[in-house]
């Protein structure tokens, strides 16, 4: 691969000490409380501005943006029709419940690409609201009150859904809401039944059924899942496993959920993450990627569901800032750009186009175990030994991390696995460029052998 022509930024994370983005990220420290997001932590970055998937930091070092606020970024900084449609909205009205146009054609335009019989949406701020708001949903459905998730899965901290999250973040966070219980996901690379891809026979998707059948009273309004699992690293199930899954929320009862906050609107290279595998659930709760940054998200399902009582009563499912004007114009804005400039392709083919690169990196280091995803929204295990498949220290990680920093591109490599998950709008010359950047990185960790230890 060629190299960057870049220029590279001399310190990781900024212009470095005594730098002026360095200063700022220091003085925001001595207000913010701990427990920021990673990547704005481990960067130190404090940024200035940003153009498609470019950020910019306060010394005028560029990055290439491989994270897009962790998928929040479909359409990239500062879209110029985006912010054309927000400054217009931000001089007429920002904020109130009341009907507006922009909130009506927005809604419109989303329904429109909605499969039936899904057709009815409600509009929230963040993702764990919707997915609370879901299970609101689906208890007014069912009249039931159980929810089961998966092992890895994450849909948000509030409350309510912090339950259902699949790994160790909630530990001494309890107690949970009750009538949560979780089942293994098919992450087959690190099968938690420890079977083996395609002879297991997707035993994962029984174990749900015993689940359902022995860790809950049987009274499961929804079964959550996520197309792709996308936190715990961009994990693709094999094309049985979301079928079987939805069979037995048939077979008790129960209505489907995908949460589509990072597999909706394209960024898995269709519409919809669900429709890889031709599922047809009830509701999706989506998010991040519809508002192109501002704070949007949304519960969809359809008009018999959404008719069902205490949701459908006057406020039974609305919220202070749900389809504010503003976030209501930046949706419009954000699904407008999507269309009309074929991100949704965009994200097919410039993510088939990585993919390949990154499996090549398979064949080419010793510590990648496996590259996988669907459009643009990639993983990748690294690993000590691809027998054993132990996962590289996390130095490992934070040394990629601060390596692709200085040479100039910002990425989800701090931990592991790699997620990959650029502005849907990323040209492909960016995202090979970004490519060659971790290939160098990576041939780096190879050379001096540090993976091992
Ligand atoms: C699949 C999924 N659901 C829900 C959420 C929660 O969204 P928020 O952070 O906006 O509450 C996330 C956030 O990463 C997510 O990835």
């Amino acid at each position: 691969m060629k190299k960057p022509k870049r220029g590279p930024a001399e310190v990781a994370g900024s212009g470095g000490k005594g730098s002026r983005s360095e200063r700022i990220f220091e003085e925001e420290q001595k207000y913010i409380s701990p427990g920021f997001q990673g990547i704005a932590l481990y960067s130190r970055l404090a940024l200035a501005s940003g153009r498609n998937e470019i950020v910019v930091d306060e010394d005028g070092k560029e990055y290439i943006d491989f994270v897009s606020g962790i998928g929040v970024g479909s359409t990239g900084h500062c879209h110029p029709s985006y912010v054309r449609a927000l400054k217009r909205q931000l001089g007429r009205i920002t904020y109130s419940s009341f009907t507006t146009e922009v909130r009506m054609k927005f809604l419109r335009l989303l329904a429109s690409l909605l499969p039936k019989p899904l057709s009815r949406i409600q509009l929230f701020s963040g993702g764990a609201e919707a997915v609370a708001a879901a299970f609101r949903l689906a208890k007014s459905v069912t009249k039931k009150s159980e929810f089961v998730g998966f092992w890895g899965a994450f849909h948000g901290k509030t409350g309510g859904v912090l339950g259902l999250l699949g790994d160790e973040f909630k530990k001494d966070l309890g107690p949970f809401m009750p009538g949560l219980a979780l089942s293994p996901f098919a992450y087959c690379y690190r099968c938690p039944l420890k079977l083996r891809y395609p002879s297991c026979g997707i035993a994962c998707a029984d174990h749900l059924r015993q689940v359902v059948r022995l860790q809950t009273q049987q009274q499961v309004a929804a079964i959550i899942f996520e197309p792709i699992q996308g936190t715990s690293g961009n994990i693709v199930p094999p094309k049985e496993f979301l079928p079987a899954v939805q069979s037995v929320a048939k077979e008790f009862g129960a209505l489907l959920i995908s949460d589509e906050m990072q597999t909706g609107f394209g960024r898995s290279g269709k519409m919809w993450g669900f429709e890889h595998d031709q599922l047809s659930p009830d509701i999706l709760t989506v998010g991040k990627g519809i508002g192109g940054g501002f704070p949007l998200s949304g519960v969809v399902s359809t008009d018999e569901y959404c008719r069902a009582a205490p949701y459908s009563l006057p406020s039974g499912s609305s919220s202070s800032y749900g389809g504010n004007p503003l976030a209501a114009s930046a949706g419009l804005a954000t699904i407008q750009i999507i269309l009309r400039e074929k991100l949704v392709e965009n994200a097919h083919t410039v993510g088939e186009l990585l993919l390949k690169t990154f499996k090549g990196f398979e064949e080419k280091f010793e510590f990648v175990g496996e590259s996988r995803g669907r459009g643009l929204m990639i993983g990748i295990e690294l690993v000590k030994d691809k027998v054993s498949r132990e996962r590289v220290d996390k130095k490992i990680c934070h040394r990629i991390f601060h390596a692709c920093l200085r040479r100039g591109l910002l990425s989800m490599t701090y931990s592991n696995p790699i997620r990959i998950i650029p502005p849907l709008t990323i040209p492909q010359k960016s995202a090979m460029q970004a490519a060659s950047i971790l290939e160098e990185v990576f041939s780096e960790i190879q050379r001096d052998g540090s993976y091992k230890q």
